[in-house]
């Protein structure tokens, strides 16, 4: 059997210590933490802390690093999430100590070359988007989705069109659409797509009127689909007096190939962290910049990054934190927005930004090869050509008595990250793969090749797939327990095993 490590709690010894240093051996003075704070501040009893030695905290936090699962250790093919890999450059760049080591609270003056990275930053986006105005104000997708629709409902609002309660949401939009909208006040007015998936043109129009706002679709679509009557459903909005509102999240299927401007979007957000490479994870840390119409314009967050053409400007007065927009709504976010993850995506572009088609074509292409190579085995949601991203429903998984689940916790005995499951609802027991531009043939094929041979398991022995993983740090996991009575503690981790031992024994 295996030496099971035991966790940090309990390898505490009264007295261990993970460093030498003696405060004698050197002129540093005993400071007593009574002398310092407010007697109200200083706690009267020691803190529960494990006493470890130095190797123990080590060990300790390294093999926490090696239950995690990541990009950089294997292959992420999360639908819908983007887990691309994220080049190293990119942090080097962050890491660099003018960027770094700035306080949000220096004058413009002294930020010249932070403020010039964003603005430039700011012209990529709205040249790659077709909208001429960007804000980099918001932090996460989401937060983009926020902004933009505080920006239609200024927009109406300043023109006295305040009848506008409505939004539009077709079935295939991502989750955080509706949500936004109705976070903004809006009623959210679903409607269905075709057979194909798509949304019709007809669906808008029926629901078109003079009480509605907008509409959200997410382009390409949750079902990793191109809406191909987006210029037409565009004209009906517009026709009815609404906006349309982009979510871009999916953009590294489109980058350089079309322009959402150009085909009549409104406004859009981009989502930095799925699209040009930065860190995506627990909602963040990300960045949600959106860029809008010229109607949209004023309406804008503030501080937006502008530039001084005046010739005679003085070389630290080029750039500057631009507040004077008085119909903006306002800040989203505190100081410049998460600058930190524009420096990771400016250096992305700044190596990708001339071949951009290139990037959309390989993710298109790498999902592409997965929906051929396994179609034979597992069918797909919508026939025909896919974006960035596979859905598979559970026909033939159904066949061999086993869920989307099983195959997916079976996956992670083979050392690959399951795909998103069970979404986009409209498709039975879904299976979606987004395999990313950034992944080999080599890694498609061997991918490829487990699901196919866990499908041979399934249909030889179903109840090995019922209860995967079985080598994985963690067994199959009650999920629903897991999300609602998270074990986040030592505390609540020996509650937790007290209470399986007096279930087990009762
Ligand atoms: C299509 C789509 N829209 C919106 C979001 C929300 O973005 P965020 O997680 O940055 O809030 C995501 C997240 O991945 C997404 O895939």
């Amino acid at each position: 059997m295996k030496f099971e490590e035991p966790l940090i709690f309990e390898r505490s010894q009264p007295g261990r210590r993970g460093f030498s240093l003696h405060a004698d051996d050197w002129d540093v003075p005993r400071l007593d933490p009574a002398d310092i704070w407010d007697d109200a501040l200083v706690r009267s009893e020691k803190a529960e802390l494990p006493e470890v030695s130095e190797p123990e905290v080590v060990r300790h936090y390294t093999r926490m690093s090696q239950w995690n699962y990541s990009i950089d250790t294997g292959f992420y093919p999360l639908g819908s999430c983007t887990m691309k890999y994220n080049p190293k450059i990119n942090e080097g760049v962050a890491r660099l100590p003018g960027f770094a080591g700035l306080h949000p609270y220096m004058p413009d003056t002294w930020c010249q070359g932070a403020l010039e990275l964003l603005y430039n930053l700011q012209g990529i986006l709205t040249e790659v988007s077709g909208l001429p105005h960007c804000s980099l104000q918001p932090a996460a997708g989401a937060q983009g989705e926020l902004a933009g629709l505080m920006c239609i409902r200024a927009f109406h609002e300043s023109r006295g069109d305040t009848a506008r309660k409505k939004i539009i949401v077709p079935e295939s939009a991502h989750g955080t659409n509706p949500a936004s909208a109705a976070f903004n006040g809006f009623d959210v007015i679903e409607v269905k797509c075709a057979e194909d998936g798509r949304l019709l043109p007809e669906a808008v129009a029926e629901v078109m009127d003079e009480t509605v706002a907008g509409l959200m679709i997410t382009n390409p679509s949750t079902m990793g689909l191109f809406e191909t009557h987006i210029g037409d459903i565009c004209q009906i909005v517009h026709e009815g007096g609404g906006k349309v509102y982009m979510d871009g999240a999916n953009m590294n299927a489109i980058l350089g190939k079309t322009r959402p401007g150009d085909f009549g979007v409104d406004v859009m957000h981009y989502n930095v962290h799925k699209t040009f490479s930065t860190p995506h994870g627990g909602g963040g840390p990300g960045a949600g910049p959106i860029c809008v119409s010229d109607d949209l314009e004023p309406f804008l967050p503030v501080p937006r990054v502008a530039k001084n053409d005046d010739p005679d400007a003085a070389e630290n007065e080029r750039f500057y934190l631009s507040w004077e927009h008085p119909q903006s709504v306002g800040k989203l976010k505190a100081y410049w927005g998460n600058f930190l993850v524009y420096v990771r995506g400016y250096t992305y572009l700044s190596e990708y930004g001339h071949k951009l088609e290139e990037v959309t074509e390989r993710a298109v292409l790498n999902a592409n090869y997965l929906r051929v190579k396994l179609n034979d085995v597992l069918d797909v949601g919508f026939e025909g050509t896919c974006m960035h991203e596979v859905v598979f429903n559970d026909n033939t998984l159904q066949e061999r008595g086993v869920e989307t689940l099983d195959v997916a916790k079976r996956l992670i005995d083979y050392g690959f990250h399951p795909p998103t499951v069970y979404f986009p609802l409209n498709i039975h027991g879904a299976l979606m793969v987004e395999p990313t531009e950034t992944e080999s043939r080599a890694t498609l094929d061997a991918f490829a090749t487990t699901v196919r041979t866990i499908l041979d398991e399934a249909a030889e022995n179903p109840e090995l797939l019922k209860h995967a993983p079985h080598n994985a740090f963690r067994t199959r996991l009650d999920e629903t327990r897991a999300a609602r009575q998270p074990v986040l503690t030592y505390k609540q981790l020996v509650a937790a095993r007290e209470q399986n031992d007096s279930e087990a024994g009762a």
